[in-house]
């Protein structure tokens, strides 16, 4: 997913020429999970049609404080509407609205919506070359930079007055990226790696059957995405598991066993910052696995066990700078045997789920946590859903590798 999926963004039209890409602009913000509302300068209609940007965006498009031609005239609430967005962008933006913008001016629905907007504003000018480095224009520029405004700067190129130079809006491709890359580059975890393991492991006893455990592998994918979300690159090695995630910053690395989850770790845990092991991983394998499928002979069918190899604590003796979070699932004495694995496995952190609590654990939808630290400081969480505890994880983690 996009650092835009699930983004509520205002689209701000006026009236230039380019006006007529906004179409464009506005599928590729819909096809990344955007969600996105137009609002129009009255005179950006001349240059593309509310009906087109309406289809495109799924939502109706706004130009006046209300709709006339509605029998309710609706009110469009420019408050609502700057207070709705995470995002404002504001492309093309001609000379006449930067202007207005730069000097408070409100005399359309645009104009008041940018003003009551507090989420990030992004512009992308668009005008001629002699407008665009007029000290008016550069004027209007410099102080929406001192608001805080971003802008997506004007290439050059064919205009439409036949004048070739500087005040060509950004093509639709290059605005969203450069949206994408600065809301990137201000994310917490953002140049961070993270490696994560989610899930039940698998260990074979012949070839059709095996030793596994319930987990669904909820939390980790929960993990991976909220860290995701927040600027890191996460290596997913998951044990098997319906789960399905789709980040562009997540690449995903599927094994079977506890050997091919130690190996995938071990492969991975030099390069990253952050480590963070959830996986329910089998603590005893059988002995041999059977070629043949094992034939029903007798009452009874012994398999003898050995130990896996504990991936957390191996990694926990070779960690240098990485920061290493493992899970503690406890039954009884819970702080005091998850302090005791935290201490054992060399940990910075050790996230506790009591099994004492209901709606923790394996094959809920629910977890409730207590996070315990290196120096033994403990916080305990409600009971939240399994996106909600990822992100507190998260959090958390953030917080301890800045202190
Ligand atoms: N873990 C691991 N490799 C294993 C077993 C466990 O990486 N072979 C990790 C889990 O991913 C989790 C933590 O260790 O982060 C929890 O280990 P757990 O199995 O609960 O602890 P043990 O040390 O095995 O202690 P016990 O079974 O006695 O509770």
């Amino acid at each position: 997913m996009s650092v835009l999926g699930g983004k509520k963004i205002i689209l701000g039209i006026t009236a230039g020429i380019a006006a007529y890409k906004t179409a464009s602009l506005v599928r590729l913000l819909i096809k990344l999970d955007a969600e996105v509302k137009v609002i129009m300068t009255p005179a950006s209609k001349d240059f593309i049609t509310p009906l087109t940007l309406s289809t495109l965006s799924k939502n109706p498009v706004h130009s006046t404080f209300y709709d006339k031609e509605d029998e309710n005239e609706l009110w469009n609430n420019h408050v609502d509407l700057g207070l709705w967005a995470d995002y404002m962008l504001i492309a093309p933006a001609t000379a006449n609205t930067l202007s207005k913008m730069a000097n408070g001016s409100c005399d359309n629905l645009l104009l008041a919506t940018y003003l009551s907007a507090k989420c990030p504003i992004y512009f992308a000018p668009a005008m001629d070359l002699d407008m665009y480095i007029h000290p008016s224009t550069k004027n209007s520029l410099e102080k929406l930079k001192s608001f805080g405004n971003i802008i997506i700067p004007a290439t050059s190129g064919e205009l439409a007055s036949g004048l070739v130079g500087e005040g060509r809006m950004a093509e639709p491709e290059d605005i969203v990226s450069f949206i994408q890359n600065d809301i990137l580059s201000q994310l917490p975890l953002k140049g961070k790696k993270l490696l994560l393991t989610a899930g039940p492991t698998y260990e074979a006893i012949d070839p059709v059957r095996f030793i596994g455990n319930h987990s669904s592998g909820k939390m980790g994918f929960a993990i991976a995405e909220a860290a995701a979300n927040l600027g890191a690159e996460v290596y997913l090695i998951s044990g098997p598991s319906h789960q399905k995630i789709k980040h562009s910053l997540v690449k995903r690395i599927d094994v079977i066993s506890a050997e091919e989850m130690y190996i995938a770790a071990h492969t991975y845990f030099n390069d990253v910052d952050i480590a963070i092991l959830s996986a329910a991983v089998a603590d005893y394998k059988p002995k041999n696995v059977v070629t043949q499928k094992i034939k029903k002979k007798d009452t009874t069918l012994n398999i003898e066990l050995v130990a896996t190899k504990d991936i957390l604590a191996s990694l926990g003796k070779i960690k240098k700078h990485q920061f290493l979070v493992g899970f503690a699932l406890e039954t009884n004495n819970e702080i005091e045997n998850a302090k005791n694995k935290l201490k054992r496995k060399n940990l910075d952190a050790i996230v506790l789920n009591s099994l004492q609590d209901k709606g923790a654990g394996f094959a809920t939808d629910t977890n409730k946590i207590t996070i315990i630290d290196k120096n033994l400081n403990q916080k305990s969480f409600e009971l939240k859903s399994k996106i909600e505890v990822a992100k507190d994880i998260i959090n958390e983690i953030i917080i301890k590798i800045k202190e």
